[in-house]
């Protein structure tokens, strides 16, 4: 067996109840699978529901779950904060939180309007500042908790293509960073992950070329390409006891890009 398949149990893990953004495909539902796999309890949103129906069916399946999930547009702040507020109340307090949500649709300088502008941060910035704000509080009645805030490496690497995507992810690190102490004094940790070039299917089909392959081999210092299950394997280290005392930091799961 390979080193990349002998996976870590978390025990802290067990029964937590966690709150994935854009759980429904990619890196979120790897996350969301891995969450259910160490037997936490699991609730995500998304946008995409039949996919987001088809992943909580296949845990279930698989004898994990249930799992919670509710179609939601997260660019609507109001019922991102509903459906938080549904799930604490059905299920508990969330002891983690992980703002995965994201898009990196391609724009150039020139067309980019201030309403486009506007729209790429309610999705990209905007909805893990006031998921944190929802599950602060149950945070603190329950003594402690971690958030797990999906960064990335991309604007790091002087990606071009999608500069308002850019501008939304390198602000994740000043969001960790500019909460940690204030969430520390409740032991509520804060965290970033910033992923290298992950081979979801989206990534496959919309990007990866024979350049792509190419830059994968001339930057990165592993030769395997990431995957999801890369980057949750980092997500369940900082939601357990074993991370209690990482916080205010930036975690790169980007084999050696960056
Ligand atoms: N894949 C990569 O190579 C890569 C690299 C660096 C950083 N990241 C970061 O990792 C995280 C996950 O990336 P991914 O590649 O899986 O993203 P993705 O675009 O493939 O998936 C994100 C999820 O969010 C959902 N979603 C999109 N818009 C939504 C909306 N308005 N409301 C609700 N849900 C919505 C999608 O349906 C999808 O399930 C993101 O924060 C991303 O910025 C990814």
């Amino acid at each position: 067996m390979s080193e990349r398949q002998t996976l870590a149990v978390f025990p802290s893990l067990r029964g937590q109840r966690v709150f994935v953004t854009g759980g429904g495909t990619g890196i979120g539902a790897a996350i969301v699978t891995a969450f259910a796999e160490q037997g936490a309890q699991v609730a995500f949103v998304d946008v995409a529901a039949p996919e987001s129906a088809a992943l909580a069916g296949h845990i279930e399946s698989l004898g994990y779950g249930p799992v919670w999930w509710r179609c939601c547009d997260v660019r609507d702040v109001a019922a991102l904060q509903h459906f938080i507020a549904e799930a604490e109340k059905e299920l508990g307090a969330f002891s983690t939180l992980v703002n995965n949500v994201a898009r990196d649709d391609r724009h150039t300088l020139e067309s980019v309007t201030p309403e486009y502008w506007d729209e790429r941060m309610a999705v990209n910035q905007r909805p893990a500042f006031f998921a944190i704000q929802s599950v602060v509080p149950g945070m603190r009645l329950l003594g402690g908790g971690s958030i797990v805030n999906l960064g990335s490496t991309g604007w790091q690497s002087k990606g071009s293509g999608y500069p308002c995507y850019a501008v939304a992810k390198s602000s994740v690190n000043g969001l960790t960073r500019g909460l940690a102490d204030t969430l520390g004094a409740d032991r509520i940790r804060i965290n970033t992950v910033s992923p290298g070039w992950v081979m979801t299917q989206r990534q496959i089909t919309m990007w990866l070329n024979d350049e792509g392959e190419a830059d994968i081999q001339r930057n990165q210092c592993l030769p395997d390409k990431l995957q999801p299950s890369d980057v949750a394997r980092m997500v369940l280290f900082l939601a357990s006891a074993d991370g209690a005392m990482c916080t205010a930091q930036e975690f790169k799961v980007d084999a050696g890009w960056n």
